[in-house]
Order: structure tokens, then sequence, then C-alpha cells
């Protein structure tokens, strides 16, 4: 017998940590996970050294500390012409992770019906799951990844509660239109349902992309919980400070989730991801460019090791279609990538409920080091 609750039982190891010992194991370039190899701002690290040494230690307010949420509030401003009250309107998280979890669990009862985008980010579907949640299935395709709105239509329900959408998004790197949030929001509003959008990548954009968050459509305000964090933004994913910004109403479900699942953040991380929210616009466009030439890096590097990049249009991610090689799935290319040429890539195969939607693409992360993709290109070239 189990010990294990049937509730988690069929979740199953994440297949960064499996993909992760391999490329350990094998001293492969890990273009894997995605996080940053480099440092993070210096102005980030003194504000939270400043932090601990003014002795920022205590619990901070469960919906976080009161300069973070109003810097939170001030960018939604500026950036996106966005208004909204920090107190009643901001939910300081664990990161985006834990705010997705408290979203779900504060909103959807269960037998409720949630829209899922697929591939998606692998935290949503247990968190749907947890809640009691059936997850609906709308299937991206390459390489375009457009949405096809009837497709979305016929998933709505008289159960559909929730709808989770992430832009820019992980794993596609797809940046939905306005036009297309359009449609969303139109179906979320004729349908009743609340989207949940998951915008951690919004500063990480490419060309003519322009991030529009879904809540500043019409109509949207009121039925939008808008995630973000900062571990993208400002390349600390260890640091673990996001959030959720909703209306009262909604914010006070999310709240009822957030405040039994960790109660409060870290204090000090708290204190300095205030003072990173304050950055200027010039800091935003330098990630966006930093980014664009390590895309346009190993865009080049795949092509000329004869793999097919689909260029993503934000985050750091670029998938592969490696339907014309000769492999049987992509778990085994990225195997043999691993072990035989020494870089490491994700199977997407993992971010869909069909594995087999997935079996024809490889995952690559760009949020290295120069010299790290540098050493990723040469080794590449071996698959010639
Ligand atoms: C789409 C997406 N959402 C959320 C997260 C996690 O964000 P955080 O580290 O703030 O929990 C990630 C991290 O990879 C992600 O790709």
């Amino acid at each position: 017998m189990s010990y294990m609750a049937r509730r988690v039982r069929n979740f199953g190891a994440s297949i960064f940590y499996e993909m992760t010992a391999l490329a350990n194991q094998h001293q492969a370039v890990n273009l894997g996970q995605g996080f940053p190899d480099f440092p993070c701002p210096d102005f980030l690290k003194q504000a939270a050294v400043a932090a601990i040494q003014q002795d920022i230690n205590q619990y901070p307010p469960s919906n976080g500390r009161a300069r973070l949420r109003e810097s939170i509030a001030r960018k939604m401003a500026s950036h996106y012409g966005f208004v909204l009250d920090p107190e009643t309107e901001v939910t300081v998280t664990h990161g985006a992770t834990e705010a997705i979890f408290a979203s779900i669990l504060g909103l959807v009862d269960p037998g409720d019906e949630v829209i899922l985008f697929e591939p998606y980010y692998d935290s949503y579907v247990p968190s749907v799951e947890i809640a009691g949640g059936i997850p609906r299935y709308y299937t991206f395709r390459p390489p375009d990844w457009s949405l096809d709105v009837d497709r979305l239509a016929a998933l709505f329900s008289a159960r559909t509660k929730l709808l989770v959408l992430n832009t820019p998004h992980n794993p596609t790197g797809k940046v939905f239109t306005e036009d297309e949030l359009r449609a969303v929001a139109e179906l979320c509003q004729a349908h009743d349902v609340i989207a949940v959008v998951d915008e951690v990548y919004e500063h990480i954009i490419y060309d003519d992309a322009r991030h529009v968050p879904l809540a500043v459509l019409p109509g949207m305000a009121e039925r939008t919980v808008t995630i973000s964090s900062l571990g993208k933004t400002f390349s600390v994913t260890g640091w673990k400070v996001g959030w959720a910004i909703a209306s009262p109403e909604l914010t006070a479900a999310v709240f009822r989730g957030h405040q039994f699942i960790v109660f409060a953040g870290v204090a000090p991380m708290q204190e300095a991801a205030a003072t990173a929210l304050f950055s200027s616009d010039e800091y935003y466009r330098e990630l966006a460019a930093m980014y664009q030439s390590k895309r346009d890096f190993l865009l080049a590097a795949l092509r000329a090791a004869g793999l097919q990049p689909i260029i993503p249009r934000g985050t750091y991610f670029m998938m592969v279609d490696i339907s014309d090689l000769d492999f049987s799935d992509d778990v085994a290319f990225c195997r043999y990538l691993t072990t035989q040429i020494g870089v490491a890539a994700i199977p997407p195969s993992a971010f869909y409920h069909d594995p087999a939607n997935g079996s024809q693409l490889a995952r690559f992360a760009f949020c290295k080091l120069q010299s790290t993709l540098e050493a990723a290109a040469e080794r590449l070239q071996k698959l010639k």
C-alpha cells in the first residue's frame, strides 16, 4: 500500500529534474532549464543587502510589503496605463507559481472546467487537479502557434469557470496578438469566465511584438487575474517574488488561497523587489535588447547545425522542429543530444496532456552567458 495521497500520485517527477541530472552526468552544456547563469543587476543586490542591514526581518503583511505593492501599481500604470489600488488589488506571492496556485484554489470549485492552452507551464495542470477542476485543452500547432478562435470557442461550456493564459508563452515564444486577446476577452465575457493570465515574460519580447495585458481590454479588468514575478525580468528566479493583480472581489478569492499556502513571503527580498520595480524604462529596453541578441545567436547556431528552429517573438525559449530527423520522439532526441553531443534541451511532450502532440519538438533556453551559448554552438556542429 502506498502512503502517498491519491491527489499527488499521478504527478510524476518533473522533466527538468531528469534532464538536469542527465546533463550533469554527461557534463553537457545545459540549455534545458530556464534560469539565467549570469549575475543579477548590482543595484538589486545592493537593495537586498540594504534591506537585511536595515533589519527588515519579520513577517511582511500577508498581501506583501506596502512599498512593493505600491511599486507594482506604479509599474502597471506607467507601462500599460492600468490604474489599480495597491491596498485592495495586489497580492504578493511566493513567485508566479504560487500566484497561479492561489488563484486556482481561490476560484475553482470541484467539477468546474478550466481551459488551458498547451504546451503549458508544468504547474497549471496539478494546480487545477488539486482544486478538483477539470482541464480542457486548447493545443497550439507549430510553426506559427496562431489562435483558432472557433476551436477555442468550442471548449467553453456552462461549467467553464476559468481560462489560464500565458503570454509571452513558454515554451513556444508566442506573443498573443491584440486581436487574439480581443477574441479571448469576448469569449470570457460571453460565458462569464474569469481569465488568469501568466505574464512572467512580459518584458522579454522581440522585433515588433508588443505585450498587451488582457486586463486592459474593455470589460476585462473585473474578470482578470494578472500574474507576474521578479524572477525573469531581473534574472533572480531563486528569489521567488511574484504577484497577482485583480479587482478587489477576485483579490479576496486569491488571498484566501494565498494566506494558508505560505501566509507571507520573504520580507527583505520584497523590499529589494520594490526597488527593482521602480527601475526606469531604460532597464526594460536593455533587457529585451540583451535577450534579442542571445536569441539571434542561438537561432544562427541551431540553423548552422542543420536544425529547424521556430523563431520566438518573446520569452527566452526556442522550439526546434525535429520531425525531419530520424528519432522516435523528442525524449529520444533530447537524450541523444545530451549524452552524445553534450548539449541539454527539454523534450516538450511533458507540456502536453497527450505527449504525442509535442513529440516532434525540442526546447532550448537561451537565458545564458554568451560563453555558454558559444560552447553549445560549437558542440552542436557535431550534429551535422
Ligand atoms: C510561464 C511560466 N510561469 C511561471 C513561471 C514561474 O515563475 P516563478 O519562478 O516566479 O514562480 C515560469 C518559470 O519558468 C514560467 O515559465
